[in-house]
């Protein structure tokens, strides 16, 4: 505990015994945490009969020689006014809830630069599906998701492929494991495609519907550059009274103009999907060389130099679909409609040029920080 020093020794070095009483001054403020810690701690340094200050009024400046007097008068006076905030500041402090270390003078610097912490920002495919997404829903498709593990009978049969057909071969899928004692179609598997979002939506909402379905699925594909066993696509699904293959050219074009660009030309080329009939594979123009297959004198590696790009499947939907969801208005008789699914991996990476897929899935922050 502080005590103050005689004459002697503060005339021998006011300095260092200004700067002690001071460090003590502080260091009791600190350890003030009630009113009545408070109490003690004003009338230890201001009681005007053995208070510290009137101890060093008389020790240091009554007591003092007549030559050394002026200058002890004026730390004396020094310190009885810093004493007087100290006592009054840790009384604010207190009430304000501040330690008393910060309380006066010591209060946090609101100025200083503040702690920066980074919040993230979107993933390059999850922008990418966002940007796609958004494309629809501006002609007024909304959105619907469905589960990643999927069931036989959603991903597969029903949509029209039988079991044991060889069709089930081209999906490359990731089964879940003791499932042989279920019935086939309630067996679990990785859903192979964003597809079977399409039944499950018509089960739920009857015709006409208008949906895009964003989401994750699954292949047993070992990963290398263009291949990763989990990747993105993007579904779409129109259905309502006479809906035809000119309503899926047309809105796929419109789609990829406003995704890709308004120079981009679309084509549409024969393909099979066992849930669509007639199928079609969605060329667009490489927008990397503008459909000329030449970067100036390098054969354009994104479109093999061929001037076209494949983006997606899509076909009208099977009536062997709709028979599956024809108690909910969904007869094939009445109605009709179109699908379309497309990689939104591949998108991203055509988009971005970048020319590993696996960059996209390592999650180093340095590649990363390049789409935020
Ligand atoms: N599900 C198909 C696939 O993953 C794509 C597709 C969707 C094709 C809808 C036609 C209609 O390859």
């Amino acid at each position: 505990m502080y005590t103050v020093p005689d004459l002697n020794e503060y005339l021998s070095d006011p300095i260092q015994q200004t700067a002690d009483l001071l460090t003590a001054l502080h260091e009791e403020a600190e350890a003030v945490r009630t009113e009545s810690d408070w109490k003690v701690f004003r009338d230890r340094w201001m009681a005007r009969k053995g208070g510290i200050l009137a101890q060093v009024n008389d020790l240091w400046l009554r007591a003092a020689p007549p030559d050394r007097k002026r200058e002890a008068g004026k730390r004396v006076n020094d310190l009885k006014a810093r004493v007087e905030k100290k006592v009054e500041d840790s009384l604010q402090g207190l009430r304000a809830g501040v330690p008393a270390a910060h309380a006066g003078s010591e209060r946090l610097d609101i100025t200083l630069p503040g702690i920066h912490r980074p919040i993230g920002a979107e993933h390059p495919i999850i922008k990418t599906m966002n940007e796609i997404v958004a494309v629809f829903r501006n002609l007024g498709y909304s959105v619907q998701e469905g589960p990643e593990i999927e069931t036989d009978y959603y991903n597969f049969e029903s949509l029209n492929f039988p079991p044991n057909h060889p069709a089930r071969d081209t999906q490359d899928t990731l089964f879940i494991a003791n499932q042989q004692t279920k019935a086939l179609r309630e067996q679990l598997l990785l859903r192979t495609h964003t597809s079977p979002v399409q039944i499950r939506t018509m089960e739920k909402i009857k015709p006409p519907i208008r949906i895009v379905i964003p989401g994750k699925v699954y292949r047993n594909d070992p990963p290398d550059a263009s291949h990763s066993p989990m990747f993105h696509q993007i579904e779409g699904l129109a259905v309502d009274t006479n809906i035809t293959f000119g309503d899926l050219k047309g809105t796929l074009d419109h789609a990829m103009k406003a995704f890709f660009g308004s120079s981009v030309k679309t084509s549409f080329r024969p393909s099979f999907f066992p849930f669509t009939e007639p199928s079609a594979e969605l060329m667009v123009s490489c927008f990397v060389c503008g459909g000329s297959g030449r970067r100036g004198s390098d054969p354009c590696r994104p479109c093999k130099q061929t001037g076209w790009i494949e983006i997606l499947g899509c076909g009208m939907v099977d009536p062997n679909v709709f028979e599956f969801v024809k108690d909910n208005g969904y007869d094939p008789s009445k109605v009709s409609g179109f699908a379309f699914g497309m990689g939104a991996d591949r998108i991203a990476l055509l988009k971005y040029g970048v020319d590993d897929l696996q960059l996209f899935f390592q999650n180093d922050v340095r590649f990363l920080r390049q789409f935020a």
